[in-house]
């Protein structure tokens, strides 16, 4: 195990031993290579540096309870990660290329796998960019693919506690026909100039509206977001946002745990109405909302107990968690043993 201070990991970079690549060329990926540089070269007229040809992928993979190491669906990241490529016309990754780059990045970096008890993951980059040169344009002739791993702890710093949600409407993250559902980098450029404005005035994040109609609650910026009342688990049904995966595990297990679950618009004024409120992601696991603002109207919507987790939010991270950690048994088969 590596000498690294577990129990204060942030979610940021932390170096690893090693990365795995695969290069497309020839209308056919090649052999995985390991490698132990952080650094790529490509040429300067790639498209993912003038056109955006860029997707990536978040999953995690964690130690658990018997010292196994668990990963999380990944197969729903590699279907995800072949519908932005389709999105933007890339290269799709095989199951078989994806399936064995993160297996063995995730092997060969085993000593940056959090020990279990501390709460962290190792959190797994997967990254595929357009390198052929193109000058017109138009989608390239040569990708790679490439994945990365390091070790996490939660994504807000205040962890599995309520944090502070900024409405905005004189920002949108993507159009309603554009690139919400897929992952790629343009999205996340949309949404830095709210998401640090939100930041500077004190909030762990910002909410974005659907564009077209601007009355309905699309998602965060790094998040999907959902909102339980009356025993249900309601959560945004849209076209502008990403598919969530940590939302798909949280319908099944919300409905195990006896909620109804609907997916539907969210009104703003239907904020008011909600018992709870979270923001959930690979990345923010479920993050309980305590307070959106809307930056427009000054109004406030508060969710449960100053400070606490809401009795439902606390259900469905525990429920979440403990099967990521081995504790609860995996009855849909989510996770793969490494
Ligand atoms: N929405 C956005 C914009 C995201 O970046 C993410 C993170 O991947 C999510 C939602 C959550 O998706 P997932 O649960 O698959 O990580
Ligand atoms: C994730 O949850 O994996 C994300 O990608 C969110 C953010 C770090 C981009």
């Amino acid at each position: 195990m590596k000498n690294i201070d577990w129990k204060s990991l942030a979610f940021g970079y932390i170096k690893t031993d090693y990365n795995v690549r695969c290069y497309y060329r020839d209308g056919k990926w090649g052999e995985l290579e390991v490698s132990s540089s952080e650094q790529i070269t490509m040429h300067m007229a790639a498209t993912c540096l003038h056109y955006g040809q860029e997707a990536f992928e978040g999953l995690k993979a964690f130690r658990g309870k018997d010292g196994k190491i668990r990963i999380f669906r990944w197969r729903e990241n590699w279907k995800r990660m072949v519908h932005s490529a389709q999105g933007i016309m890339m290269a799709e990754v095989t199951e078989e290329v994806f399936k064995s780059a993160v297996f063995k990045a995730i092997k060969m970096n085993e000593e940056y796998v959090p020990p279990y008890g501390t709460g962290g993951a190792l959190y797994i980059r997967p990254l595929l960019i357009g390198t052929g040169e193109k000058v017109g344009v138009k989608p390239a002739d040569e990708y790679l693919f490439m994945v990365f791993v390091t070790p996490v702890g939660p994504y807000f710093k205040e962890g599995f506690r309520p944090v502070r949600a900024q409405l905005v409407k004189d920002y949108d993250r993507v159009a309603p026909l554009g690139t919400g559902t897929y992952k790629v980098g343009g999205n996340y450029a949309a949404s830095l100039r709210p998401g640090e404005r939100a930041h500077e005035e004190g909030f762990a994040t910002c909410l974005f509206l659907e564009a077209k109609e601007k009355k309905y609650i699309d998602e965060a910026g790094p998040a999907n977001f959902f909102g339980i009342k009356n025993n249900t688990y309601v959560t945004p049904d849209s076209p502008s946002i990403l598919p969530s995966i940590t939302n798909k595990s949280l319908r099944v297990i919300a409905e195990e745990l006896g909620l109804k679950v609907e997916r539907r618009h969210i009104t703003v004024d239907e904020l008011s109405t909600f018992e709870e409120a979270g923001a959930c992601g690979t990345a923010a696991v479920i993050s309980p909302i305590g307070e959106i603002v809307d930056r427009d109207t000054g109004h406030s919507y508060k969710f449960g107990k100053e400070g606490t987790p809401g009795p439902w939010s606390t259900k469905l991270y525990e429920t979440l968690r403990g099967i990521q950690y081995g504790e609860i048994e995996d009855k849909h088969n989510w996770c793969d043993i490494i």
